[in-house]
């Protein structure tokens, strides 16, 4: 790939005994989305929590964003590095606005820029806007998420995420679960727009319907280990990937 955003190489993972990485090279190309699959337990969150720094004691390996080498750097600095990321539980303040929810994740950043954005919370709230338009979120951006269907509601999450840091990749950890199949749709059209946008993203879920429909590139992970990439109609086509979610394991330890 001419242009990677984030690169990883012989990334690996140890818990004790369990390989939950096991030696994953892979690339995300910039203004692409790039999808990460695989079967419950696979090693997909263990992946994002390695690359974004939340697996110091047990990763092993290489992360390259852009051309810096930032593994081993503390997950705050990665965030700020551009290293954005969501997590699998979505977490929404439910009894506040929609607009107030961007607003407390802008403001959650270091001290300094806390300090800054005292005498100049204009900057932030330029941003909180730009997301809002972003997302489309303007028409329920003064409601409470309690009020929002499920996939509004994974929305401002993904919006939460893009207003905290100075984004060089979004990594969303299974933004889609929970949702039907008319929100999933919605939602996979929504990060389309995001890409539009020129944003670089790396997707990560076991629903295959969603990753070989929005995905530009995609890799699958079975037991910790990466058994198949490629687009989505090589993937279509791969023996791995048919195994695999077919039942029956196409690789591991
Ligand atoms: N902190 C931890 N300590 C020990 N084992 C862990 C830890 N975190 C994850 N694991 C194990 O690592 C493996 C990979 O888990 P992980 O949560 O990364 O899978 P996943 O692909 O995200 O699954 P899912 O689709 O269910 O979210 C599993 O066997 C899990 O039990
Ligand atoms: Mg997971």
């Amino acid at each position: 790939m001419s242009d990677p955003v984030l690169r990883t190489e012989n990334l690996t993972v140890r818990f004790g005994g369990l390989l939950a990485v096991n030696d994953v090279s892979l690339e995300c190309g910039r203004g692409q989305l790039t999808g990460l699959t695989g079967p419950n337990g696979a090693g997909k969150t263990t992946f994002i929590d390695a690359v974004t720094g939340f697996l110091p004691n047990n990763a092993s390996g290489r992360v390259v964003l852009e051309d810096d080498d930032v593994f081993g750097r503390a997950p705050h600095v990665l965030s700020h590095d551009g290293l954005t990321r969501t997590w699998q539980t979505l977490e929404l303040f439910d009894d506040i606005s929609v607009r107030s929810n961007l607003e407390v994740a802008s403001r959650r950043l270091t001290l300094a820029g806390a300090f800054k954005d005292y005498f100049r919370p204009a900057r932030t709230d330029e941003r909180v806007d730009e997301v809002i338009d972003l997302l489309d979120l303007g028409p329920i951006a003064d409601r409470q998420p309690r009020e929002l269907s499920q996939g509004q509601r994974k929305m401002v999450g993904v919006g939460r995420a893009l207003v905290s840091s100075t984004t060089k990749i979004l990594l969303l950890d299974e933004p889609a679960a929970g949702l039907d199949k008319a929100e999933t749709q919605w939602f996979g059209q929504q990060l389309r727009r995001l890409i539009d946008e020129g944003y670089t993203m790396l997707l990560i879920d076991h629903d295959m319907g969603l990753v070989l429909s929005v995905c530009d590139q995609i890799h699958m992970l079975v037991f910790g280990k990466l058994v198949a990439s490629g687009s989505p109609h090589e993937m279509r086509n791969n023996p791995e990937v048919i195994a695999a979610y077919l039942g029956h394991s196409g690789g591991g330890e």
